[in-house]
Formats: C-alpha cells, structure tokens, sequence
C-alpha cells in the first residue's frame, strides 16, 4: 500500500471531529495520530505525535484557532496545516491562508475535496527520486495512473494484457493496483484471476450517494498477486445501474486510494467506455497485425483524434506477435499513421493455462517472454525499474519494444 500520512486533527467541537474522525478513519493511506479537543493543548500533542498534516477546525473559537494555525506555521513551516469550517466565511478562510494554513477544507468535508488536498500537501519525495533515476531531471509521470484498456475487436487480448499488467505492477513494492472490469456486460476479468467476488460494480454504484473509502475497499476482492478486482454486475439487467456520473465518482475515489487503476473496457465505445477514457491517463488501444483489428484502430482513432485530450493518451499496444501470416510492423504503423508503443508476443498455450488457472503470468511463468514484455510495459509506463524476479535481472526488458 502506498505511504502513510499521518495527520493529527483539533477540533473542539464533538459532532464535528467525530465526523472528520470517521472519513479519516476510511482512507487507508492515513493514520490519525492524534485527535485533540482543545486548541491550547494541540501544541503538545503534536510534538508529542509528530504528524505529517494537521487539520485545525475554526468554527469553534475563531480567534484561538487563527492563533493556533499562526503559531503553527511559524514553529513548523514544514508542516502542511490544512483549515476546516462550515460557515463559508471568505475573511476566515483568507485570514487562515494568510496565517500560513496550505488547503482550506468546508465541513462536512467531502471525501474528494480531503483526499485531493492532502495530495495537494503531500511532498513530491517519490517523483524526485524518479526523476533522477531516469536521468530526465523533473518530468516524471504521475506516481497515480489510470490506464484505460481499449480493444480494436473481441478477443484481442485486451483482459489478458489488463489482468497481466495489472498483477505486474501489483507486484512492484510501494504500489497498489485496482482492476474495473467495464466489459460490463461480458467482461471475464474474474474469471481470468479466479475470483469469486461478493461485491460487484453495480453494489458500489447503488450506494454511490454514501460511498466512503470502507465502502469501496470491501467492495474489492483480492488475488493473492496482490491485484484488486472490481468485477462488472453479475445480472445483465444491473448494467444500467452503472450511470457515468456514477462511474466517474467511483474511478474518482479509486484513483485516490490506489497507485494504479487498470480499466478493461468494452467493445462498444460505449458512454461508460468514454468516461472511462476521459479518466484515463494513458490509454492503450490494443490491436493484432490483421486487417479487421488494424482497420477497426483506424476508425477508432478519427473518433479519438476529435478530441485532442483524448487522442494524446493512447498508445497502440500490438498483442499476440510473432505469427505467419501477420501483417509487418511498417505497414501497420503506416496503416494506423501512429508508431506502435509495444509489441506483446503470442503464447496462446501459456495465455491459455495461465487463465485456466486464474493466475497471471507474473505468478504463472515470471520467467516467460510473455511476462518479460508484460514487465517491459509495465516499466515503459510508470516511468521507473520494476523489479523483476531474482533470476530475471539480467534479461533484456525492452524485448519487443519499439518507443
Ligand atoms: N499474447 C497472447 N498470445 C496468445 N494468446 C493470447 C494472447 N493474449 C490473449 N490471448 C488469448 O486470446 C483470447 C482472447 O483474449 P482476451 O484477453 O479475452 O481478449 P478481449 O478481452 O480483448 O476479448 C484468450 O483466449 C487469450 O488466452
Ligand atoms: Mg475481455
């Protein structure tokens, strides 16, 4: 799971920290150190708890909570000071900025609104290190991706390559990846990890109104690759429970409390595919080296390129290479008028195993040329070395690759 933030909250009011206490309480990447009920004691319980954030509420006594927040940044200007209150007053707000509070948070504060902020606070350490291992000083990818997987025809590949990327990544160290199945009416993603989920898709967007972090992590099952799976509705007749406004919420707080977000999507382009796709940061639009899959990438990318948001995240991902009677890579790329990002080769009988046993090949066969290129992606997207297993280190990543 990703790195912990600590936060310690003062808040005289009951009503109000109990609130505050319990969405702090459902975000996995917080731990609430410390809770304080008077602002002249906060001092000590935070050089007592030593948090990385703290949350200081104004509505109960303004003057000593503006106090408190002065003092503060002037003691610890390290030390992200979030300011909370529900009465919307702009000199309050304003004077708690200017006092040296970072982020401003409205009660009841909403989930998103929380979650964003301390993002907002928390320090780039990560992306830094990146940079420099990269050698591009800076420009790093997110550390946060959501990775739309768009498929050119049926059975292209597009479950095997999201379930395979997504056990990849799971299985890299300070990572943790989510899987939405959005084939929302024939999607297999539980199959291919053998899971058998108790929660659905169509649960979490019944309960959109009132999700919270608890909500949504027990939604999720786990493979013990470490991947989490959100599998599409169970009963066909569910499948319109799943609204964009919904789907957009719920990508929204996934995005928030995973590292990664793979999305396996539809053939159809559906609206909740073009949700999906607008959420994304990267889509990879996978296709084989035959005509009606190449054809099919064509039209799909006139579509994309209507819109310029869209059209500069997709990255075509050629599946199952390595036939007789392929298409070459040059006419495809001349075809398409776009370079192909990666090439997967094809092992249809160890794909077929590794299914049949719902374990990625990550598990299945670390030590496949599958598997290494499914690594080599991995590594090509976040941007950063991923581990391969101990006796793999040698081996050549960037197989099949062309960037
Ligand atoms: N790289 C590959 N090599 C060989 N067979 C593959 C490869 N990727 C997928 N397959 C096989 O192709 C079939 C369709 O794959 P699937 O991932 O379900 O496609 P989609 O989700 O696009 O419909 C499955 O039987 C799968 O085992
Ligand atoms: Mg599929």
């Amino acid at each position: 799971m990703r790195d912990v933030q600590r936060v310690a909250i003062v808040d005289p009011s009951d009503a109000t920290r109990e609130e505050l206490r319990k969405v702090l309480l459902g975000i996995e990447s917080i731990w609430l150190e410390a809770e304080c009920a008077r602002y002249e004691f906060f001092f000590d319980v935070i050089s007592q708890s030593s948090p990385d954030v703290v949350i200081v509420s104004l509505d109960s006594d303004q003057n000593k909570a503006q106090t408190l927040i002065g003092q503060l940044a002037q003691v610890s200007p390290d030390l992200p000071i979030l300011a909370a209150s529900s009465k919307g007053d702009g000199q309050a707000i304003l004077q708690a900025l200017r006092n040296g509070a970072r982020e401003f948070l409205t009660q009841p504060v909403v989930l998103e609104e929380l979650l964003k902020a301390l993002q907002r606070v928390r320090p780039r350490a990560d992306a830094h290190q990146n940079g420099e291992a990269n050698g591009r000083g800076g420009a790093t990818p997110p550390v946060q991706q959501v990775i739309s997987v768009l498929g050119s025809r049926g059975g292209v590949g597009c479950t095997s390559l999201a379930v395979n990327l997504g056990a990849t990544l799971a299985q890299q160290a300070g990572h943790s990846v989510a899987l939405v199945d959005l084939d929302l009416a024939l999607g297999d993603a539980d199959v291919a990890l053998d899971l058998m989920a108790d929660y659905t898709l169509a649960d979490v967007a019944m309960n959109v109104e009132r999700l919270d972090m608890q909500f949504l992590r027990r939604s999720l099952s786990k493979h013990s690759c470490g991947l989490s799976l959100l599998p599409h509705p169970v009963q066909m007749e569910d499948i319109g429970l799943i609204r964009e406004d919904s789907l957009q919420r719920i990508i929204g707080l996934l995005r928030a409390s995973f590292t990664h977000l793979v999305l396996d999507l539809s053939k159809s382009f559906g609206p909740t595919d073009v949700t999906a796709l607008r959420s994304s940061d990267v889509i990879l639009l996978v296709a084989q080296l035959e005509l009606s899959s190449l054809r099919n990438v064509v039209r799909m990318m006139q579509t994309l390129n209507n819109d310029a948001q869209l059209a500069e995240k997709v990255k075509v991902v050629l599946n199952g290479v390595g036939g007789e009677t392929e298409i070459t890579l040059k006419k495809a790329e001349e075809t398409i008028g776009k370079p192909v990002y990666w090439q997967l080769p094809g092992d249809a009988k160890l794909m077929t195993e590794s299914r049949t046993q719902g374990a990625p090949l990550v598990l299945h066969a670390p030590r496949s040329k599958l598997q290494l290129s499914f690594a080599g992606l991995a590594q090509a997207l976040c941007g950063k070395e991923i581990q391969a297993p101990a006796k793999e280190k040698s081996a050549r990543w960037g197989l099949f690759a062309r960037r």
